[in-house]
């Protein structure tokens, strides 16, 4: 993918950051979304290329913006694939909480897997221990292969996780063990991408989040050199057996049929995202152990943006200063709410 995309996506997370921070602390998640939707979907729209939404809001009948299938860019240059999360952590945002951060990732056509918008099952780690876990094996039997590779003792060893009361047996098992565990509320992608930052201090990610979330961070895993392994999981199976779920779940194991995947068998990093030619481009909205959140006094605000070429493996961080004062623009009338 040409090289200077990369800096025309780093404006569309930035733009999204900016519109979403605006909301910061009303307690209104999905204004919060949706301004970040307009704003990503606004830049997305004056990028030269035929880019296509792969991973999105959802459906066309059920996401009015930036819906799986939805053309974006100027219609001419290259056919790009794109994954969106305009904010990963509504709930950080509307409730003035660290962590938000707006994403997206983007390649070539059949770079990245279709997965539905339902459950993946997720285990991450860092380039130092890449070959050393398999999904199916027991969580402990993982454990301790990544610990020992590192030449740790379980007691030394980080396990990011979501806070999810699915996850609360786990949580003990693995304290147990005597695995330090930090459990966060929201927010897997941040975490997933730690995990391949050796300075972070977190040795892997686990648990069960949202499948887009887990091909967008596969983006930034793989061209940080990490391993990922997922399952797809029917929603029966995570949020309990209701006739709702029931019905949800249909759905999506249909939904994976149609992409060739079958729910829960184990899909590798190179199945989630399938060649290097991507950019992923994620920008702190409220401040985080991955990126700055958004610094804004009246009309001056500044970004911090992790870009990643996975074609080079380039990894840039940028800090930028925006004046917000321009009223002739749609951004400004995002922004200003
Ligand atoms: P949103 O901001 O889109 O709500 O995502 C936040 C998040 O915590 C993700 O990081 C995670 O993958 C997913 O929600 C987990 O879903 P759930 O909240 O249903 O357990």
């Amino acid at each position: 993918m040409n090289r200077s995309l990369a800096i025309e996506f780093s404006r569309v997370t930035e733009s999204a950051a900016l519109a979403a921070f605006s909301w910061l602390g009303r307690g209104d998640k999905n204004s919060a979304d949706n301004a970040a939707v307009q704003a990503m979907r606004m830049i997305l729209n004056q990028i030269s290329m035929q880019g296509e939404v792969v991973i999105g809001e959802g459906e066309i009948d059920k996401a009015p913006m930036l819906y799986i299938g939805e053309k974006l860019g100027v219609g001419k240059g290259e056919e790009i694939a794109i994954a969106v999360d305009p904010i990963d952590g509504t709930r950080m945002v509307a409730m003035g909480q660290s962590n938000a951060l707006s994403v997206l990732a983007a390649g070539g056509k059949n770079t990245f897997l279709k997965a539905p918008d339902m459950y993946m099952e997720k285990l991450v780690v860092g380039q130092e221990v890449k070959g050393m876990v398999d999904l199916c094996l027991p969580l402990e039997q993982n454990l301790r292969r990544v610990a020992s590779k590192m030449g740790k003792l379980l007691s030394q060893l980080t396990v990011v996780i979501l806070d999810k009361p699915r996850h609360a047996d786990v949580i003990k098992r693995m304290q147990k063990l005597g695995v330090k565990v930090m459990a966060i509320s929201d927010g897997d992608v941040a975490a997933a991408i730690l995990c391949c930052l050796p300075e972070s201090g977190i040795d892997m990610l686990y648990g069960i989040g949202g499948a887009p979330e887990g091909v967008v961070a596969a983006a930034a895993i793989r061209s940080l050199g990490g391993e990922m392994q997922a399952r797809l999981i029917p929603r029966h199976q995570v949020k309990g057996n209701s006739p709702e779920n029931q019905t949800i779940s249909v759905d999506e194991i249909r939904r994976c049929e149609e992409i060739g995947v079958e729910v829960n068998s184990v899909l590798k990093l190179e199945d989630l995202v399938r060649d290097d030619n991507l950019i992923f481009s994620a920008t702190g909205i409220t401040n985080g152990d991955l990126l700055k959140g958004i610094y804004r006094r009246g009309n001056l605000a500044t970004t911090e943006t992790l870009l990643i070429r996975g074609h080079s493996r380039t990894i840039r961080r940028i800090q930028s200063t925006h004046y917000l004062d321009r009223k002739d623009t749609a951004l400004y009338r995002l922004i200003s709410g």
